[in-house]
């Protein structure tokens, strides 16, 4: 990295060796032809630096398959920088991937590298890519031409060579039409598109993650617990709205609670009851249809709410950003909605 006027770029202190032991991923991707699918893709573009863009659903393994992006490149010893568009105020994202020089806006005491800097000779994950403002859509697009950029507030410019990763779970090409996101940016990352199923079209790999997950958490929590073949087809015939993640979730349950079992098939029945119930008038003619047409929202945004929080395991915090809505705003909705949380959670 050649760093002018900006000055020599300040490094990060090395990684640490657990996480660096983290490199085989493979067995992880073998349990469908849809994920032994993606294993080619990334066997076959390992050796290039083409700018890959992750899509699928929360939970379905978009963090694992940009890891094991990294982990099958030339790139492995280098760094792997993950930055959450989403979780990062959007004014202070620019200098988060950028850096910004001392005095460059108020409380810049001192320079600060970005996250690309910290990426040289490794990769840069930008997740949730679709949360990233027009005005900073441009600046990478931008980067992407040539990898150079400046600090926020820098006048000189610094060459970066790094491996651009970005993932979404939002329809870009809604995004795109509504003006939302760049159409020349989305082209520009979209070298190679991996889309990766939802769990609910590649069940074969139930039974296996949920074994794995069993074993682990097993070890973790210094537990026997075994699955049923009941229990186990049962989660193989689940929707799992939260993909992996919440199959994770609901076996470290089923571990950690004694009736962990239960919470799962009261889930299993929620989505039962729950499935194609629409809004229907209370007594036909003692409504309007302006009034049933309010009532139906609220019935539909009262269960969006619960399938949300009951997925991120009432974490509200991404509860809110899932549903785009304010931290605050979520919290309103809780109290109109009367929801609270299990009494019990142990995590
Ligand atoms: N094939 C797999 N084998 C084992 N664990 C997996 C697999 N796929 C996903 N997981 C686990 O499921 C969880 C969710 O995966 P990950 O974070 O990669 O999803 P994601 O698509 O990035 O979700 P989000 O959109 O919410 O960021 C993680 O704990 C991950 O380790
Ligand atoms: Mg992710």
């Amino acid at each position: 990295m050649n760093a002018d006027q900006a000055g020599v770029p300040d490094r990060r202190p090395p990684k640490t060796v657990p996480e660096r032991q983290l490199t085989d991923y493979r067995p992880l991707l073998d349990g469908s032809p849809a994920m032994r699918a993606i294993r080619t893709v990334i066997d076959n573009i390992a050796d290039t630096d083409a700018t890959v863009l992750i899509r699928g659903e929360s939970g379905v393994g978009k963090d694992l398959v940009a890891r094991a992006l990294h982990a099958a490149s030339a790139r492995r010893e280098g760094p792997f920088v993950k930055v959450n568009c989403a979780a990062i105020p959007p004014g202070l994202l620019e200098s988060e991937l950028f850096g910004h020089e001392k005095g460059a806006f108020t409380g810049a005491h001192r320079r600060k590298p970005g996250q690309f800097e910290y990426a040289h000779q490794g990769t840069i994950y930008l997740d949730e890519i679709a949360e990233l403002p027009l005005a900073l859509q441009a600046k990478l697009l931008h980067v992407l031409q040539d990898f150079r950029f400046s600090r926020v507030g820098g006048h000189g410019s610094i060459d970066v060579d790094t491996h651009v990763i970005a993932a979404t779970n939002r329809d870009l090409e809604h995004a795109m039409a509504r003006g939302e996101f760049r159409e020349d940016l989305y082209y520009r990352l979209n070298v190679v598109e991996i889309r990766i199923p939802p769990l609910r079209e590649r069940r074969e790999e139930i039974p296996l993650l949920a074994s794995s997950f069993l074993s682990r958490f097993n070890a973790q929590y210094g537990r026997q617990k075994r699955l049923s073949p009941e229990t186990m087809a049962r989660l193989t015939e689940h929707s799992w709205s939260g993909n992996v993640r919440e199959l994770e979730n609901v076996i470290r349950r089923m571990v950690v609670l004694p009736d962990g079992e239960e919470a799962f098939e009261a889930l299993v029945a929620r989505h039962r009851n729950g499935k194609g119930t629409a809004p229907r008038p209370a007594q036909l003619g003692s409504e309007s249809l302006k009034e049933i047409a309010r009532r139906g929202a609220r019935e539909a945004e009262r269960k969006a709410l619960e399938e949300v929080l009951e997925r991120v395991q009432w974490n509200r915090a991404e509860a809110s950003r899932m549903l785009r809505v304010s931290y605050k705003t979520l919290l309103n909705k809780i109290s109109e909605c009367e929801l609270s949380p299990p009494s019990r959670r142990p995590f």
